[in-house]
């Protein structure tokens, strides 16, 4: 779905499709140097990393496994709780593994603040977090980000992944929706 099909949903877009190449482009070139000897795996988080997942993967030139885990934040709306639920775990042992999780946006970062401690328990070699998206307020919680591809302002954002009731996840751009839609 491009923007134009969005006809006046869509209030503005954040970050063009040209835009998420470009940084995935830096972002895998830097992300191979600092892993390509290491025993790494690509840590996905259901459903909305699937976009950043396939294409970070693609532009790396070289191959590199990947596991996903579905969770489930209690509450609903455009907040995040910070309580969590595996609703699907990994399959992989991550014992001695260097693991980078792959994220579509860190709000609050509650969310993979607990991710992370949860695969921390588990022995892994090192667990990093790669973000496409970043807000402001994950200063308040003390979370390490070690790859960002862009910090965005403080508002509700779909697209690439990110999605508003399950819907918008296929749209191509990163983007805010009309006051309309939620009303
Ligand atoms: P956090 O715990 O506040 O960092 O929120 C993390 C999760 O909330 C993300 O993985 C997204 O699933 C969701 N989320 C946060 N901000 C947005 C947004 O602007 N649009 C869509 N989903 C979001
Ligand atoms: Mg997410």
């Amino acid at each position: 779905m491009d923007a134009a099909d969005m006809g006046s949903k869509l209030e503005k877009v954040l970050v063009t499709e040209e835009e998420i190449r470009t940084r995935l482009a830096e972002l895998a070139e830097q992300i191979w140097e600092d892993y390509k000897d290491k025993d790494v795996l690509l840590v996905g988080v259901l459903k909305g990393a699937v976009m950043v997942m396939a294409d970070l993967m693609r532009a790396l030139p070289g191959t590199v496994p990947m596991d996903w885990m579905a969770i489930s934040s209690y509450g609903s709306g455009t907040k995040s709780s910070g309580v969590v639920r595996i609703v699907m775990d990994l399959r992989t042992d991550i014992t001695d593994k260097h693991v980078l999780i792959v994220e579509d946006i860190i709000d609050s970062g509650l969310t993979l603040s607990w991710i992370k401690a949860n695969l921390e328990s588990r022995k892994p070699a090192s667990v990093e977090i790669m973000t496409l998206l970043r807000k402001p307020d994950v200063v308040k919680v003390d979370i390490p980000v070690k790859y960002v591809g862009f910090d965005i302002p403080n508002e509700f954002v779909v697209g690439y992944g990110l999605d508003y009731a399950e819907k918008y996840r296929n749209l191509r751009v990163v983007g805010t929706l009309a006051p309309e839609v939620y009303s």
